[in-house]
């Protein structure tokens, strides 16, 4: 019986209404050890390997496997299909001759533990928390959005090897980088699996429609159509901004100073609130929030709303043309309101500061921030031959890069001041003086 049947047998048992496509069913009977699928956003791989991964710990006693997720809510996410599959079974009775079976499962928040020895672990990205394992089968969800990942490959192969465990990476594609990409241009280790529009009939045309609208061209390019986009005017590398990227929840540090930002919607009616937190030397974004086709009276609402939850030291609001009755109208309400004018200089200085936050690594952003982690790496800086221009790639949006900007601009400038009131403190001081001396 070949691989994909039993996956299919599996999902009838449990009571699933799905038929394997034939890619999905190519890459359930790929016999490699080194498997890799480049696949739209949607297609069904990450319920593909989901899906194996639980006959594969059914029909292999005692089998360690192991899927590996970007952040702790994605590992969840893929487990969520683990967890569905294996509740329904547990349920169900399977009559062979005289004898009746019954699944005998474990089934924990990520882990899940069979009657016959195997088990099924699902963990974030974190290469030191895979040392302890030895695995049959480690599978990398959305494997181009890892940050570290050499470290991440190396500790995967360890964990591997003594028992010649299969590897398996899945993802859209991110840029010409990182492990994901290497192993897809590689000539011969990895069995590769494209997937392409139209392999995946479950998604009707007017899904698509209804994504094309929400996607700009480029966004398009890269998950829909699976294509590796070039970094050539990138701004700041993606290398360096996963430098920053941590697995976290964005909320609020104790103690710390808070700094927002706000950009208003020009060009698809959204606006962007985002805030830093001062976490030691470091800024970390402690909250995002993007409104879309909102009235500004609901928008002025929700950065009210923001400035009472955060209790922030300045809000950054950007009041270039239409934004500037809107600060004025916030002034009222928020005394720390600093409003921004955008002109080509303004932005050359909010954008240069985030970068610079960035290369030094003085940013934390949350992993599954996606959206704002996509913008950073679109930005661009456009040498024009007589000046240097910053901005998204024609069709994208840069609405959180600003917000940003705006957020880690109010942060700097009041941590200057915070410099020069405290020098000024010190000259002034005179106990603090003699107690210098001493
Ligand atoms: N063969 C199939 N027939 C119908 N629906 C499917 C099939 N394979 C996957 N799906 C469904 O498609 C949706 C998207 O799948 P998912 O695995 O999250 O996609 P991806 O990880 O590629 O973005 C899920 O709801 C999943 O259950
Ligand atoms: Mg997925």
């Amino acid at each position: 019986m070949k691989r994909s049947d039993v996956v299919q047998l599996l999902l009838h048992a449990a009571g699933l209404d799905v038929k394997l496509h034939p890619w999905q069913k190519n890459f359930i009977d790929d016999p490699s050890r080194f498997r890799i699928i480049l696949k739209h956003r949607g297609a069904g791989a990450t319920f593909t390997i989901a899906a194996e991964a639980c006959a594969e710990a059914l029909t292999h006693p005692a089998s360690t496997i192991l899927l590996i997720s970007y952040s702790l809510r994605q590992s969840l996410e893929i487990f969520r299909h683990v967890r569905t599959i294996f509740s329904r079974l547990e349920n169900t009775r399977l009559k062979h001759g005289h004898s009746i079976y019954r699944l005998m499962a474990k089934i924990g928040a990520r882990t899940v533990e069979l009657g016959n020895g195997s088990r099924i672990i699902s963990l974030p990205n974190n290469p030191e928390s895979l040392r302890g394992y030895r695995a049959d089968a480690v599978y990398v969800d959305e494997a181009a959005f890892f940050r570290d990942d050499t470290n991440l490959k190396t500790a995967i192969m360890f964990t591997t090897v003594a028992r010649n465990g299969r590897v398996t990476l899945v993802s859209t594609p991110k840029g010409k980088r990182g492990w994901f990409h290497e192993a897809w241009i590689t000539e011969n280790t990895w069995s590769k699996h494209l997937v392409k529009l139209g392999d995946s009939p479950h998604i009707t045309m007017h899904d698509l429609e209804e994504l094309r609208k929400t996607m700009s061209p480029l966004e398009w390019r890269q998950e829909m159509m699976c294509e590796f986009l070039d970094e050539v005017n990138a701004f700041i590398s993606y290398e360096k901004i996963l430098e920053c990227v941590e697995d976290f929840v964005p909320a609020r540090v104790v103690g710390g100073r808070v700094y927002v930002g706000v950009d208003f919607g020009r060009f698809r009616d959204s606006t962007v609130i985002i805030a830093v937190v001062e976490d030691g030397e470091r800024l970390r974004v402690c909250y995002v929030e993007e409104l879309r086709q909102k009235p500004f009276a609901a928008q002025l609402e929700a950065i009210n709303r923001a400035n009472m939850v955060l209790q922030p030291a300045v809000v950054a609001v950007d009041s270039t043309g239409m934004g500037a009755p809107l600060a004025e109208t916030l002034a009222k309400t928020i005394p720390h309101l600093q409003p921004i004018t955008i002109t080509s200089s303004t932005k050359q200085i909010l954008v240069n500061n985030l970068r610079n936050n960035i290369l030094n690594k003085k940013l934390i952003i949350p992993a599954d921030e996606k959206t704002l982690i996509n913008q950073l790496r679109l930005y661009q800086e456009i040498n024009t031959g007589h000046s240097l221009k910053y901005e998204a790639p024609a069709g994208e949006h840069d609405d959180y890069v600003m917000a940003l900007a705006l957020a880690c601009y109010a942060a700097q400038t009041s941590q200057a001041q915070k410099i020069e009131a405290s020098l000024f403190w010190r000259w002034g001081s005179a106990s603090q003086l003699s107690a210098e001396k001493q």
